[in-house]
C-alpha cells in the first residue's frame, strides 16, 4: 500500500489494478497519508485558498428520471418551481453585494429555459457584471446551444459524468445513454468551456472497480472541476431504501481525485456537509479547494432537493457566506472570492 501510495503521489497515475489494490488495503494510517498528499498537492498548485461559488438552483423541474434523484420527473410528491429572469438576476445582485464574482447556475433538465432565453439571461448577467464568472449546470443539451450558451458569455459547465460504468449508468438513468453523457462533455471541453466531471460515491452496486474506471476516466478526460459527493437516498426514488454512500469513502475518493489531477479545482460539496456536520471541512483537508454557498431565495430552498436535510435550506445568503467562511479560516484557509478560474486559464498550472 506504501508503495502505491508513493507512486501515485510521483506519477499521478495507477493503473485499473493498482487502484482496486489500493482501495481494498487502505489502513487507517494509510488514509492519513493520502490526505496529507493531497492536501499537499492542491497547495502546490492553488496555496491555502478556498474558492467561493454562489448556487442559484433556478428551477427544480426535470424531464429525466435519475434513480437516485428527488427531482425526478416520476416523484409527483416533489414541489416544483422556476425562477423567472428577475428572481435570478436578484440572487446574482444578492451575491455580487456580498462579494462573490463566480456563480454557477443550476436546474433540472427544464427545457422551459430555451437554447436562445437562457443565453438572454447569461447576456443581461454579463453586461451588468462584465468581471464575474458564470458556471451552467443545466444537463444535456445540444453542441449548437452550448456554443450558444459560451457565445452568450457562460465560463464554465458542471456535467457529473455520474459514473463511468456504462452498465452502472445505463440502469440509474432510464433512457439516458453513456455516450451522450461523454459526448456532451468532449462537446464543452472542445467549445472551450472549463468543464466539471465528477461522480457519487456509494451507489447501489458501485464496487472498487468501479471507483477505479471513475478516476481513470476522470484522468482521461482532464475537466478543470471535479464534484465527488456519497449518494444519499431519497425517500420518493425507487432506491430509497438502499444503504447511501459515507463521508470517509468519499474523502478517500475526493484525496484520490486530486493526485490523479492535480490540478483540478475540486468542490467540498453540500452532500458531504449533510452527512457530516464538519464533512466540508474534511474534504478540504483530503484536498478539496472549492465551496458552493446556496444563494437561491429562502422560499424555494427546500424545494431543490436531490436528497433529503440538506443543509443551510434555512439560512440567509448572508449568513451562509459568513457560516462558511468562519469554518473555512478555523480550518487554516483562506476565502477567495475571486472568479476561481482554473489555473490553466490564468498562467501555466505548476508542474
Ligand atoms: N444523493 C447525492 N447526490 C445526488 N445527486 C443527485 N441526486 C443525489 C442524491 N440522491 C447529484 C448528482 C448530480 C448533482 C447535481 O447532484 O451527481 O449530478
Amino acid at each position: 500500500m506504501e508503495q502505491l501510495l508513493a507512486k501515485l503521489y510521483q506519477t499521478n497515475h495507477l493503473t485499473h489494478d493498482e487502484i482496486v489494490e489500493l482501495l481494498g488495503n487502505l489502513t487507517p494510517e494509510g488514509k492519513k497519508e493520502l490526505f496529507r498528499m493531497a492536501d499537499e498537492t492542491r497547495q502546490r498548485h492553488y496555496g491555502k485558498a478556498v474558492f467561493m461559488r454562489g448556487l442559484v438552483e433556478f428551477s427544480n423541474i426535470c424531464k429525466q428520471d435519475c434513480l437516485y434523484c428527488g427531482l425526478r420527473r416520476s416523484n409527483p410528491s416533489a414541489d416544483r418551481y422556476r425562477l423567472t429572469d428577475d428572481e435570478i438576476l436578484s440572487c446574482i445582485e444578492e451575491g455580487h453585494e456580498l462579494g462573490y464574482r463566480s456563480f454557477v447556475l443550476q436546474s433540472g433538465e427544464d427545457f422551459r429555459y430555451t437554447d436562445a432565453s437562457l443565453a438572454a439571461i447569461i447576456r443581461r448577467i454579463k453586461s451588468r457584471y462584465p468581471e464575474v464568472a458564470i458556471t451552467l449546470s443545466v444537463g444535456e443539451r445540444s453542441e449548437a446551444c452550448y456554443q450558444a450558451w459560451f457565445e452568450a458569455g457562460a465560463d464554465r459547465y458542471l456535467l457529473r459524468h455520474e459514473t463511468a460504468s456504462r452498465e452502472l449508468y445505463e440502469t440509474l438513468h432510464p433512457g439516458m445513454s453513456y455516450d451522450n453523457r461523454v459526448q456532451c462533455l468532449t462537446t464543452l471541453k472542445r467549445i472551450g468551456y472549463q468543464v466539471g466531471a465528477g461522480f457519487m460515491v456509494g451507489l447501489p452496486g458501485q464496487t472498487a472497480r468501479h471507483l477505479a474506471d471513475d478516476l481513470l476516466f476522470l484522468h482521461d478526460l482532464q475537466p478543470e472541476m471535479i464534484g465527488i459527493g456519497p449518494f444519499i437516498p431519497h425517500s420518493a426514488t425507487p432506491l430509497a431504501h438502499e444503504s447511501g454512500g459515507t463521508v470517509d469513502q468519499s474523502l478517500v475518493m475526493i484525496a484520490l481525485a486530486r493526485l490523479f489531477i492535480p490540478d483540478a479545482m475540486l468542490p467540498a460539496t453540500t452532500a458531504m456537509g449533510t452527512l457530516d456536520p464538519v464533512g466540508r471541512e474534511k474534504a478540504l483537508r483530503a484536498g478539496a479547494n472549492v465551496v458552493m454557498p446556496i444563494l437561491s431565495p429562502l422560499a424555494v430552498r427546500e424545494k431543490y432537493a436531490l436528497y433529503e436535510n440538506k443543509i443551510c435550506t434555512g439560512d440567509e445568503a448572508s449568513h451562509c457566506r459568513h457560516c462558511i467562511e468562519m469554518r473555512i479560516v478555523a480550518s487554516g484557509y483562506q476565502i477567495d472570492l475571486g472568479r476561481g478560474d482554473h489555473c490553466s486559464v490564468t498562467g501555466p498550472c505548476p508542474a
